[in-house]
C-alpha cells in the first residue's frame, strides 16, 4: 500500500481527498491543526517542525506522496503563512522521506485568485524564501486595507514557487513530479458564509465565472489531486492545473 500525506485533512477539499485515497487501499496521514493523525499548526515553524517529525514517526521512514491542501483566505499575515511557507516549508521537510519510496508524487493547491491583482512586495519576498521579510510587508499590506490581496499574493506566489520547484534537482531530477491543481469557487466551510450571503454570491459570480458546471464540490478537487500524485502520472511537472468550470479560460482568454 502507498503512504500518502495530506494537509488540510480535516475539512473541505483535504478531507474529500483523504476519503477517496482510503477508499482506493492508501494508508493516509492527516495533518492539520483541527483534529488529524497529527496536529500541527503549519502557519508557525515550530509546527511545521511537528508536522515533519510526527509524519516520519507514522511512516515508517517512508512516504509516497504528499498533497497540501492546508490554507486560509483570511485578510491577514497568517495568509502568507500557511498558504506559502506552510506548503513549501512542509513539503521540503518531507523530500527525505518522499526520497524513500519507489515511485514519490508531490502535489499542492493553488487557485484561480492567483491569477488576479496581488502585491508584488509580498511575492517576491516570498519567492525569495524570506519569511520574515513577507510577513513584514504582509502586515503593511493590512494595514492599508487591501488584506484581500494577500490571499491571491500567496497562491500566485505559490504556483510560481511550483513551476521554478518543479523542474530542479530537488523535484524533478530526484524523480518526483510537483503540480498545482487551481480550483475556481469550492462549496467548502473556507467559502459557505461568503456564499450564505446573497450579495456577496453574487459578487463571487461575476469575479469568478464559471460556465462550467458552476461552484465544484470539493471531491472535484480532489479527484485531479489524486490522479496528480498516482502512479499514472510519470511526466506531468511543473503545471498548474486550472479545474475551475471554466474560469481561467474566462478570464484570460485565448492566450496560453
Ligand atoms: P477548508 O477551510 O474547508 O479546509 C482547510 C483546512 O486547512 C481546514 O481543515 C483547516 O483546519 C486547515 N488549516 C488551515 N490553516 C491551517 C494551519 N495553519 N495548519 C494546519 N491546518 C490548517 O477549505 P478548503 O476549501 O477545503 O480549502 C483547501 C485549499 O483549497 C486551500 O488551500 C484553499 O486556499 C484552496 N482553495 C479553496 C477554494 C474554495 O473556493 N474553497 C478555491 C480555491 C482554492
Amino acid at each position: 500500500t502507498r503512504c500518502v500525506v495530506v494537509t488540510g485533512s480535516a475539512s473541505g477539499i483535504g478531507e474529500a481527498l483523504v476519503r477517496l485515497l482510503r477508499e482506493q487501499g492508501d494508508e493516509v496521514i492527516g495533518v492539520d491543526r483541527d483534529v488529524a493523525d497529527v496536529q500541527a499548526d503549519l502557519s508557525t515553524g515550530d509546527g511545521r517542525d511537528r508536522a515533519v517529525s510526527g509524519v516520519a514517526e507514522r511512516s515508517a521512514g517512508r512516504v509516497d506522496a504528499v498533497v497540501a491542501c492546508a490554507g486560509v483566505s483570511h485578510p491577514e499575515p497568517v495568509t502568507v503563512s500557511t498558504n506559502y511557507f506552510g506548503v513549501v516549508r512542509l513539503l521540503e521537510g518531507l523530500r527525505p522521506l518522499l526520497a524513500a519510496a519507489p515511485r514519490p508524487r508531490a502535489a499542492v493547491v493553488g487557485s484561480i485568485s492567483g491569477t488576479q491583482p496581488v502585491d508584488p512586495g509580498v511575492v517576491e519576498a516570498c519567492l525569495q524564501d524570506d519569511e520574515p521579510a513577507a510577513l513584514e510587508r504582509a502586515r503593511a499590506v493590512a494595514e492599508r486595507g487591501a488584506g484581500h490581496e494577500l490571499y491571491s499574493s500567496s497562491k500566485s506566489a505559490l504556483a510560481q514557487w511550483v513551476r521554478r520547484a518543479a523542474v530542479s534537482p530537488e523535484w524533478a531530477g530526484a524523480g518526483v513530479p510537483l503540480n498545482a491543481v487551481a480550483p475556481g469557487v469550492v462549496l467548502s466551510p473556507m467559502t459557505a458564509p461568503l456564499l450564505a450571503d446573497e450579495e456577496w454570491r453574487q459578487v463571487v459570480e461575476e469575479a469568478v465565472p464559471m460556465p462550467l458546471h458552476g461552484f465544484a464540490e470539493p471531491v472535484v478537487i480532489a479527484r485531479a489531486l489524486r490522479w496528480l500524485v498516482s502512479e499514472d502520472n510519470t511526466h506531468m511537472a511543473g503545471q498548474v492545473i486550472y479545474v475551475d468550470g471554466g474560469a481561467e479560460a474566462t478570464l484570460r482568454g485565448p492566450q496560453t
